[in-house]
């Protein structure tokens, strides 16, 4: 049997004796014949396929494509499952699993006799958390997003998942829309398979995984049912065995200039808030040093190009059809680092030097942007958030970014939503609305609670929007002037445990600023009094989980998670 030796997978299945049949033959019995233990690259494609996750439940589908390729190109493609997460079911938040799928990826990666991995993705945690796990492990390897819904159609108007969400539930809460309505509505927002269509955490992290140069151009935004999804898939199937062959590995793709360029990309696409903490999760298992401030530097002089919901009127299928994020990156020229390398093997800029753009309404050129350059991600400091916090100013609302009210304060998002209908809460389109305790050690996991709803009465008057404030964070398909992943978080001390009802804050988004207007005597007298919440759980993941998540600031990874493993098993049996 002819091996290479250099290969990883060639310790397993090249070698003799007991151990060497024991690999084989078991293998063996799926039918595989004698020639795929020739010293082949052995792809694994790491697949969250789940009918728990429907954003990523056409994933076995999309896996048969990439085994194509990889067969094609000579590899030998091994299927297998990793945590599925899905966003919409989970309790109490996707979020609390991502570091657990990023553990149990890495040690499946690297457990078994794998020379790269294809990574199949879709819903919001599924992409970072495999990312993070390839990143650790630093086998070759390439990312495929299962790819967008087609748009939403309802009652002749396209309709964005999450997004009208957000919308109709305002509806329902002022009496514009029914509850059979709402019914009717669910049905025409989600018709095909993929994840949500809006540049939600999906899209985003889609599209962060394209800039990075960790999947295919035109990856992120083929939707998941057109067959150029597919043929992608299958492309992906080759590169992994040429990656392999070249010992081009996710550490020599995702440098820091790549992550400036995702940063900037994320910007010019109006991405979501969450690719902030995904990103700078994925770089601390790189060891590639990145800061809350580079988002608010880096994105500072990017205009916002795309003109997609939340923040814009279309959807991913529009934004596909207009040429995708390589005509964004195109557009974006030299504010991109156009020499980084990607998994083509080719440069940036050779991977976009010909992409066209087909309609300017949906992917704006530079010279007439969609939003102006500083429209992005803010990071704000101050005495209510020393560590910072962001504020996506795209979905704000202008009049907001500046803005001193009155501290209406809950301790949990439950505690408002028991009285956000009340007729006499003692609220006015002036008041910022505190929830904290929503943190990743907070509630657990760190949900997506903190854009709550206008309280009743104030939508009634027609009142669009409030500042909210939390530790928590926004779905990437919200909008609205609200400040999110504030850190250090209430459960960890931060100020924001010591804010009081009738308290003044102000935010000034132009300067940067949270502010809350209480002395530091009586802030310090108030921290004596602070007692630490109670522990969510005494074992388990949530055990685990509370005791060594870090902050949103440093991307809520586990302590001893950061920083990479590689892919030396640590002890073998055989
Ligand atoms: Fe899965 Fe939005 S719920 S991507």
């Amino acid at each position: 049997m002819t091996t290479n030796d250099g290969r990883r997978s060639a310790s397993w299945f090249g070698a003799s004796g007991r151990s060497g049949m024991a690999y084989r033959s078991w293998m063996r019995s799926q039918g595989f014949t004698s020639e795929v233990f020739d010293g082949r690259p052995v792809i694994g494609i790491a697949t969250t396929w789940s009918e728990l996750a429907p954003c990523n439940v056409h994933l076995h589908r999309v896996a048969e494509s990439v085994k194509r390729g990889v067969w094609q190109a000579g590899g030998f493609p091994l299927e297998f499952p990793a945590m599925a997460l899905g966003e919409t079911l989970l309790r109490p938040t996707a979020m609390l699993y991502r570091n657990l799928l990023a553990m149990e990826a890495e040690e499946l990666i690297r457990a078994n006799p794998l020379d790269g991995v294809v990574l199949l993705s879709g819903c919001d945690k599924t992409t970072p958390g495999l990312l993070m796990a390839a990143s650790s492990t630093d086998l070759p390897a390439v990312m495929v997003t299962g790819g967008p819904k087609l748009n939403g159609k309802y009652q002749g108007t396209d309709v964005g998942s999450g997004t009208a969400v957000w919308r109709w539930e305002e509806d329902l809460l002022a009496g514009r829309m029914t509850q059979e309505e709402c019914a009717f509505a669910e049905g025409c927002m989600s018709r095909s398979d993929g994840h949500c269509m809006t540049m939600g955490t999906a899209s985003t992290m889609a599209s962060m995984a394209e800039a990075l140069g960790m999947q295919l151009p035109y990856s992120a935004a083929w939707p998941a049912v057109d067959a150029r999804r597919y043929e992608t898939a299958q492309r992906a199937g080759q590169v992994i065995v040429d990656l392999v062959e070249k010992d081009l590995r996710p550490s020599a793709i995702m440098t820091r200039a790549a992550f400036e360029n995702a940063i900037r990309v994320n910007a010019a696409i109006g991405g979501s808030t969450n690719a902030v903490i995904h990103l700078l999760a994925i770089a601390g298992r790189l060891g590639v040093e990145l800061s809350l401030d580079d988002f608010d530097a880096l994105a500072g002089d990017v205009p916002t190009l795309v003109n997609l919901q939340p923040s814009g009127t279309y959807l991913m299928e529009d934004f596909c059809y207009a040429g995708g994020l390589p005509a964004v990156m195109r557009e974006l020229g030299g504010l991109l680092h156009g020499d980084a390398i990607t998994v083509t093997g080719k440069t940036v800029a050779e991977n976009v030097a010909d992409a066209p753009c087909w309609n300017r309404e949906v992917i704006h050129s530079l010279g007439a942007p969609f939003q102006p350059a500083g429209t992005g991600t803010a990071v704000l400091r101050g005495n209510l958030a020393p560590d910072g916090a962001v504020i996506k100013q795209s979905a704000a609302s202008a009049h907001l970014l500046k803005h001193r009210g009155r501290a209406l304060v809950f301790d949990s998002p439950e505690a408002y939503h028991a009285v956000v209908a009340d007729e006499d809460l003692d609220a006015d389109e002036n008041t910022v609305l505190v929830i904290r305790y929503c943190g990743p050690r907070g509630y657990p996991g760190m949900p997506e609670v903190s854009n709550v709803p206008l309280p009743k009465k104030l939508l009634l008057r027609g009142v669009r929007d409030m500042v909210r404030i939390c530790d928590g964070r926004m779905s990437g398909t919200a909008y609205g002037t609200v400040v999110l992943h504030v850190a250090p978080e209430a459960a960890a001390g931060g100020p924001l445990a010591l804010v009081r009802t009738g308290d003044w804050i102000s935010l000034d988004v132009p300067a940067r600023t949270l502010t809350l207007e209480v002395a530091d005597d009586e802030l310090e007298r108030r921290r004596s009094q602070w007692q630490p919440p109670a522990p969510h759980a005494s074992r388990g993941w949530t055990r685990l989980y509370t005791e060594h998540v870090q902050q949103a600031s440093s991307g809520a990874d586990l302590d001893f998670l950061v920083g990479a493993s590689g892919h030396d098993v640590p002890r073998d049996s055989h």
